[in-house]
């Protein structure tokens, strides 16, 4: 039987330490930028992370899966999974934009036990595991109390390769320039799901995303208080490319206009 604290300071530790090799990369090289597709790029700084964090965790949990962005050891586990993105908002790395985190997150029976974000400049451990509260940095964090959109500061991300629901997502970020505090795009949409679990946003909503941009992230949200669902208020936010995360008292509010434009 795993035992699930020790497991997840076992991966708070191994993130802050791929964390501390990505920051160091990024110091020194001339980046080896690939293109996987329209405007999705990986370096090699992606994929020894991703190297290094499988290297550690099948020490640690041997008989797990994996789901991984670079696809380093795609293998499925029969009971427990890993979903991994070794380094999210490889763009703003590529740009030296202060913004990437190293997400790791863990499915038994495809529901998630556990989830680590790292925001690796601010040196932020965003972390939650069953049974628990979520914490930022060992202190226990929660979503906010903001009530009205008017109040809201919102996250999400801009549709960068798939736009065939370009229009309604522009006409709803119009919707909410208008109607609430405002709207940011961080470029990595696991640290963006860390700042929902802390209070920071009140809510963050993308589509076109993958399981390993949101699964450790939402799972940290959703113990920290919050929810999150897809755009039709169902529970396929992991694999159904599109999810919404608000710190409960906004959802139906924002689901309601989300709804309203797609
Ligand atoms: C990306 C980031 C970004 C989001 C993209 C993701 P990557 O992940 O999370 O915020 O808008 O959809 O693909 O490629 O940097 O790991
Ligand atoms: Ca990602
Ligand atoms: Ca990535």
């Amino acid at each position: 039987m795993v035992n699930i604290e020790t497991l997840c300071s076992a991966v708070c530790c191994l993130a802050k330490e791929t964390g501390q090799y990505i920051k160091e990369e990024r110091k020194t090289i001339t980046i080896d930028i690939e293109t996987k597709s329209l405007n999705s790029f990986v370096t090699h700084v992606d994929k020894e992370a991703e190297r290094k964090i499988i290297e550690r965790l099948s020490l640690l949990l041997p008989e797990a899966g994996y789901i991984a962005e670079e696809g380093t050891n795609d293998k499925k586990g029969e009971l427990y999974n890993w979903i991994i993105d070794p380094l999210d908002g490889t763009t703003n790395f590529i740009h030296s934009i202060p913004c990437f985190s190293v997400s790791i997150g863990l499915m038994r029976n495809n529901k998630m036990i556990l989830g680590v974000v790292y925001e690796i400049n601010f040196d932020e451990c965003f972390y939650a595991m069953e049974g628990s509260a979520a914490f930022l940095n060992g202190r226990e964090i929660s979503v906010s109390k903001t009530e009205n959109l008017k109040d809201s500061l919102l996250a999400t991300g801009f549709p960068y390769y798939d736009y065939e629901k370009l229009e309604p997502y522009l006409e709803l970020l119009g919707h909410f320039t208008k109607n609430t505090r405002g709207i940011r795009r961080l470029g990595s949409a696991a640290t963006d799901l860390a700042y929902v679990a802390c209070g920071r946003f009140d809510g963050f909503y993308e589509y076109g995303l993958s399981p390993w941009d949101v699964a450790a992230g939402a799972f940290i949200v959703q113990q920290a208080g919050g929810c999150v669902s897809d755009f039709k208020n169902s529970e396929n936010y992991i694999f159904g490319k599109e999810i919404l995360a608000t710190n409960l008292l906004t959802h139906k509010h924002l689901l309601k206009e989300i709804q309203h434009f797609f």
